[in-house]
């Protein structure tokens, strides 16, 4: 079944949508997005993407779409589409106007809906490979806490990362780990302390990691919100990436050297099969037999 997409008011079929080549979005990378996961027909965490998308207008002084747009959108996309589980990527730019770098005033935001397929089911069975993460320089801007469309930096690293055999980069500022190319990134310590960096500006503020994070509050473990160095990211017990895409994934090389004994460790398995619980108890996604 051809996929249908939203654009500006029109559901389209996806080879047929598009905005305008003076769209600001295209330009200027002016504009704001987010990538939710459908699982079992049910978008997983709503609420907090639409929060975040919200504040990621609002921070680049853009107005925010209305949340019960987005939603009724949402809901009309997919059921167009028919599909149980994919990702639904939303989004907003400035809007079309004469190419000229100063804000336009009075220009209507372009918002663009599109879905598609996903395998959630081979994300959980890489709890039990892991992947291998490259360090990479982060040359991106200051605000990576905005959830922009100006990912060039981000798509850079992943290249870098896939060049040297990695599945993706974690980028270093200043001596420290950020975050991940498009996940956060956290390590177990040998003492056994989850330690994630805080969600100031220096990082996006993963929805998976704050669900993560609040499952562990609720369970009474401490998360020691702090940045860590690649060295002791190397000397780390496990580590792992959280993100829509890849809920909770093992890291077990990096830079093509083993994180603690090169397998998925027992402290990221609790991690992730609570974070696939609340998944399940939110969606009703399981894997399939
Ligand atoms: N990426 N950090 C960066 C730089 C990201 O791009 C993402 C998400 C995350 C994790 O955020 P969340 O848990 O809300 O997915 C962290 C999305 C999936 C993307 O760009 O495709």
């Amino acid at each position: 079944m051809p996929r249908t997409a939203y654009v500006n008011g029109r559901y389209l079929p996806l080879r047929e949508a598009a905005v305008s080549v003076e769209d600001r979005g295209y330009q200027f990378a002016d504009g704001v997005y987010e990538v939710a996961a459908l699982m079992n027909g049910r978008l997983l965490d709503w609420p907090a993407h639409l929060a975040r998308l919200e504040r990621s207008a609002r921070e680049l002084a853009m107005a925010p779409p209305a949340a019960a747009r987005l939603s009724l959108v949402a809901g009309r996309l997919l059921a167009a589409n028919a599909l149980r589980d994919g990702l639904l990527y939303i989004q907003w730019s400035r809007g079309v106007a004469r190419r000229d770098h100063g804000v336009p005033a009075g220009v209507r935001p372009s918002l663009v809906m599109t879905v598609r397929p996903f395998d959630f089911a081979a994300k959980r069975r890489a709890l039990d490979s892991g992947i291998g993460v490259a360090l990479v320089p982060d040359e991106r801007w200051l605000r990576p806490d905005i959830k922009s469309v100006s990912l060039l930096p981000n798509v850079l690293a992943k290249e870098a990362a896939r060049a040297a055999g990695a599945a993706e980069g974690w980028m270093v500022r200043d001596g420290l780990v950020t975050e991940g190319g498009s996940t956060n990134a956290w390590i177990v310590t040998s003492s056994g302390a989850v330690v994630t960096r805080a969600a100031d500006r220096s990082i996006l503020r993963g929805v998976m990691r704050d669900t993560l994070m609040r499952l562990q509050n609720e369970a009474g473990v401490r998360i020691e919100e702090r940045p860590f160095t690649p060295d002791e990211a190397r000397r780390a017990a496990e580590a792992f990436i959280t993100s829509t895409t890849n809920p909770c994934v093992p890291v077990v090389r990096i830079d093509g050297a083993a994180v603690g004994n090169g397998t998925p460790g027992p402290v990221t398995r609790r991690l992730a099969d609570a974070l696939w619980a609340e998944i399940e108890r939110q969606t009703g996604w399981r894997t399939a037999a």
